[in-house]
């Protein structure tokens, strides 16, 4: 029997924010589907609980404490990750995230925008994807093989209230993996693919308040939301499992430069 195109059996893997929410379920897919994963972060004892419950149902993980915003750390990291683990296949770039003191409250206008919250959601989601990015890739380049998924949001394309930092940086995001997409395989090859995943909403601790209430009940905003996704529901981490193995694997091997919403359908409802 021949290999399924989306096996990924033995491939080394690195998730950025892989203690996160979605990081760690994206990393868990990838490790049950046969990678080896790498986790970094920040915080040891995020990566540390991510990588024990993969280690639990059978996969293999390690953990790698790391700041996204250091070139430094960064190419400690790539040492690290090939001595354990050896050059990788999969980058998936999920460090991220949006920072309250770059959303206008609504008693707020946008003149009173603090701009050093703003460089910080900025650096975090562009430099925090470009800097892994190109701490990682040579790896790829050299052996001409290798698949980045960057992480985008719904606010990239039709920016959403109040999100203004985190929309221009995601914004950015879907620029910066078109630009990478082509460079990297007019350069290094067609086997070095760069992808996006767009998720839609998935209640996670940095967007919580904002979309349910203390009791579950979506809160008017959370409301607003699910009125505009056909699929009537927020997303679950494991939505993006399809998503991310697709990706990574040979199964999209013609696939580049793209972003894929997985979202329930809020990009493509007009509300009407
Ligand atoms: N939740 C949603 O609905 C949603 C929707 C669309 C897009 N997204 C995007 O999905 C990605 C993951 O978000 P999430 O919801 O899973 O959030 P999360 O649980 O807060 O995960 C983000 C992770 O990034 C890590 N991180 C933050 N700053 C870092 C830095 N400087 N260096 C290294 N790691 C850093 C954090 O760990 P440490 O603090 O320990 O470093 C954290 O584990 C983000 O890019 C987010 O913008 C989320």
């Amino acid at each position: 029997m021949q290999d399924s195109p989306f096996s990924l059996g033995g491939r080394v893997a690195v998730v950025t924010g892989g203690g996160g929410i979605l990081g760690s379920a994206m990393a868990r897919a990838l490790a049950l589907a046969g990678a080896r994963v790498a986790l970094l972060g920040r915080t040891a004892a995020k990566l540390h609980a991510a990588a024990a419950r993969i280690r639990a149902e059978g996969g293999e993980a390690m953990e790698i404490a790391a700041d996204v915003l250091s070139r430094e750390a960064l190419l400690r990291a790539r040492d690290e990750l090939l001595t354990a683990l050896g050059p990788p296949e999969v980058l998936v770039l999920a460090a991220g995230g949006n920072r309250l003191g770059a959303t206008i409250a609504p008693d707020q206008r946008v003149f009173d925008l603090d701009e050093q919250e703003f460089d910080a959601v900025v650096d975090l989601n562009l430099k925090g994807t470009l800097l892994p990015a190109l701490a990682f890739a040579p790896d790829m380049a050299a052996r001409g093989r290798g698949s980045i998924i960057t992480i985008s949001s719904m606010a990239a394309s039709r920016p959403l209230t109040r999100v203004v930092g985190y929309s221009a940086a995601k914004a950015a995001v879907e620029n910066l993996t078109r630009w990478l997409a082509v460079e990297l395989a007019r350069k290094h090859g067609p086997g070095l693919r760069v992808n996006s995943i767009a998720p839609g909403f998935f209640v996670t601790e940095q967007n919580k308040a904002l979309l349910v209430r203390d009791d579950g009940s979506p809160t008017e905003r959370g409301a607003t939301v699910l009125a505009h996704t056909p699929l009537a529901r927020f997303g679950a981490p494991s939505d993006l499992d399809g998503a991310v193995l697709w990706l990574a694997s040979d199964a999209s091997r013609f696939v580049t430069g793209a972003v894929i919403p997985v979202d329930g359908g809020f990009s493509a409802f007009a509300g009407v």
